[in-house]
């Protein structure tokens, strides 16, 4: 068994108690392609990060592998027609990490509002002379409205928050979702009507042919001048360039990101933006909610390996 990551060691433990061999790339560095092939070729399972591209080449080199378990609730780094054709399982780590990531989204969405960064920089730069009546002025979030694109389990725990800072929930998505109707009172609306409407917007889509670029320039161009715009799903799901120029030319009020469109890499025009808020993809990443998708990961190769139903296949 391939772990090609330094994971929480329960998963070692718990694929050690059951018996199995596990091989684990300990180095921080990601790993190159070669490098993946070389660790997963012969392994029966591989548990895999969101960065490890597994894409038909990769696929086509893993001989003996039964189950590919991503330690992630995304799977895009996944070519899961590909593997389901080679009959190999795909697995994800989903629920686990729900709190965690619409916290973060949580968190970005007042960092923005209330403008942290520039406050904290004034502190730190020693320019605070005494409290103000217009310093720093954010917005409420009180009687806003928040437009959760995509109604999946994040986007209900980032609306149910922003629920109790006082907010109206619209949201975008393919099907209607009955907790957000009825235990939030929200509106399903159209993409560009949300776009419109919304005084923040908080991204939640899975990434996949239907949703990469859905909010594309057209749509962002709709956004309010007042308006915040909010990444933790997944980069690719809006044009970043696009939002990089309302950005600069104050179309928008600013925008909190955990996701990139060339994750790792950071537009340096981003990193230049005062009210932005730049996180490196730490959605997930609480201790407890780390641990138990080392848990899931772990049970699920245990289980395909031992001719179970995997707990949490996609
Ligand atoms: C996931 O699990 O897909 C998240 O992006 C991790 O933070």
């Amino acid at each position: 068994m391939f772990i090609t990551g330094d994971l929480p060691i329960v998963a070692e433990k718990q694929l050690k108690k059951a018996g199995f061999t596990v091989k684990i790339n300990r180095n921080q560095k990601q790993l190159t392609k070669a490098e993946l092939i070389s660790g997963a070729k012969n392994a029966d399972a591989v548990i895999s990060l969101l960065s490890n591209k597994i894409d038909m080449e990769v696929i086509d080199c893993l001989s003996k592998c039964r189950v590919i378990a991503n330690y992630a609730v995304g799977y895009n780094n996944i070519d899961l027609e590909y593997a389901r054709k080679k009959n190999i399982i795909v697995t994800n780590t989903p629920d686990v990490l729900t709190d965690a990531t619409a916290d973060i989204a949580m968190g970005l969405i007042l960092a923005v509002t209330r403008r942290f960064y520039e406050s904290e920089k004034l502190v730190r730069d020693k320019k605070f002379v005494g409290w103000q009546p217009k310093l720093l002025l954010g917005s409420s979030l009180q009687n806003k409205t928040l437009g959760i694109i995509g109604a999946g389990r994040i986007g209900y725990a980032t609306a149910l928050r922003a629920k109790a800072f006082g907010m109206k929930i619209i949201y975008f998505s393919r099907s209607r979702n009955e907790d957000f109707d009825e235990k939030l009172n929200a509106k399903k609306v159209s993409l560009p009507k949300l776009m419109n409407a919304a005084d923040v917007i908080s991204l939640h889509l899975p990434l996949n042919e239907r949703t990469k670029n859905i909010v594309n320039s057209k749509m962002l161009d709709l956004m309010k001048s007042s308006s915040v715009l909010i990444n933790t799903a997944r980069g690719e799901v809006l044009n970043e360039i696009h939002l990089i120029k309302l950005l600069k030319k104050k179309k928008i009020f600013g925008a909190g990101f955990d996701v990139y469109q060339n994750e790792p890499e950071i537009n340096h025009e981003l990193l230049k933006l005062e009210n932005v808020y730049l996180l490196p993809h730490i959605g997930s990443a609480t201790i407890e909610a780390r641990n138990q998708m080392a848990e899931i990961a772990a049970q699920n190769v245990i289980n395909v390996l031992n001719g179970k139903k995997p707990i949490t296949p996609v």
